[in-house]
């Protein structure tokens, strides 16, 4: 989805999933599935492996065997990976050259910071940034961007979606309202397409993704660093330092919540709530706050709505705990569930 949303382009990761999982195979012909497999895994292998740039020293990765020979197949996977994305981006410049000047371009973020700063920029106005931002992206920046989005918006989405099914599985009653009110947009049609109006009336659904990341937040914590010394809480702190934000605790703690333990979605629903400001930091706060949380709400809500319109869905063992990694990010590593289809 993510790759679809940021490129425009698709990937078959899906109908090669398929492929692995059946004896059937998909309709679409093998070498294109091969060629978007090997780039999601390239990616995959990038997130996992990348950390080791952060952490393990210059000196280790130049001259020690072991480090040496990672770090050269993780910039030689990067470099794989950078060749892809550039064909992509210089494709889609070349489609865009193309395109009439009154004919609309494609609704993806790549033409999006590919047009940004041209004459086919839909927001001429800038009202940040001044003249040193006032030019169009370079090849290599619309790169990072790409890859920061794929990175920031997979395993995040991926994994709040398979807490949600979790919880719902676990609140029948939160699940049955839950069906009410996809009953109530869709009226029992299954296939059309959902729209900005239905999203924006899907509320206990997302109130459903919100409570859900509240009590099990996949980004439990973030951290920030001040750049001058500072006074924080009592404490006299030197520039450098590093917090960490623990949104976990902050989520659970009675200053901010009523009954914070309960799993309440119906909490979201009241007239003119709103939490309390930094309470709810889902998707963190202040300045580097996630650029991404509206796309990753509408995708949320929108595959809640989807999965629970057609399919009836149960856990395979109800008294399971949920089994989770807890790294930087906190990663669902198995949910046995039963899928229907409803009828
Ligand atoms: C359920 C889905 C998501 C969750 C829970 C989530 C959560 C977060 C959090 C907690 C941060 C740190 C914010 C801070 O430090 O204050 C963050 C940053 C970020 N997120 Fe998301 N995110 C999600 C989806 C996405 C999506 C879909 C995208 C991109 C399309 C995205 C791109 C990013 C990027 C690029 C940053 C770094 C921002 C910066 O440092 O300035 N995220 N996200």
């Amino acid at each position: 989805m993510i790759i679809k949303l940021l490129t425009g382009e698709r990937s078959y990761s899906m109908a090669a999933y398929f492929d692995t999982l059946s004896d059937e195979k998909s309709d679409h012909p093998s070498a294109i599935v091969d060629d978007s497999v090997k780039l999601v895994q390239a990616l995959r292998k990038h997130f996992l492996g990348f950390i080791m740039f952060v952490y393990v020293s210059p000196f280790l990765r130049h001259y020690i065997p072991f480090f040496k020979s990672k770090a050269d197949d993780l910039l030689l996977n990067l470099r794989f990976i950078n060749k892809r994305l550039d064909e992509i981006i210089k494709r889609r410049r070349q489609a865009i050259e193309n395109t009439p000047l009154d004919k609309p371009l494609s609704n993806d973020m790549l033409t999006s910071v590919i047009t940004a700063n041209t004459t086919r920029d839909v927001n001429h106005v800038k009202t940040v940034g001044g003249e040193a931002l006032n030019r169009p992206m370079t090849d290599s920046e619309i790169r990072g961007i790409i890859l920061d989005g794929f990175f920031g918006g997979t395993d995040t989405t991926a994994n709040t979606i398979s807490f949600v099914i979790y919880y719902l599985a676990h609140n029948p009653d939160v699940k049955k309202k839950m069906i009410e009110e996809i009953d109530r947009i869709f009226q029992g049609d299954k296939i059309r397409p959902i729209t900005e109006n239905d999203f924006q009336k899907l509320k206990y659904c997302e109130a459903i993704v919100k409570e859900v990341s509240r009590v099990f937040t996949v980004l439990p914590s973030f951290t920030r660093c001040i750049n001058k010394p500072d006074e924080i809480a009592g404490y006299k702190w030197p520039a450098g330092t590093v917090f960490r934000i623990n949104a976990d605790a902050i989520h659970y703690n009675k200053d901010y919540w009523e009954d914070p333990d309960k799993f309440n979605p119906d909490r979201w629903m009241a007239e003119g709530f709103e939490s309390k400001k930094f309470s709810f930091l889902m998707f963190g706060g202040g300045l580097r706050l996630c650029p991404g949380r509206k796309l990753a709400m509408i995708e949320l809500v929108c595959l809640i709505a989807l999965l629970y319109r057609n399919y009836e869905i149960d856990l395979v063992d109800m008294n399971a705990p949920l089994k989770v990694i807890s790294g930087g990010l906190t990663v669902c590593a198995e949910l046995l569930v039963k899928i229907k289809l409803k009828n």
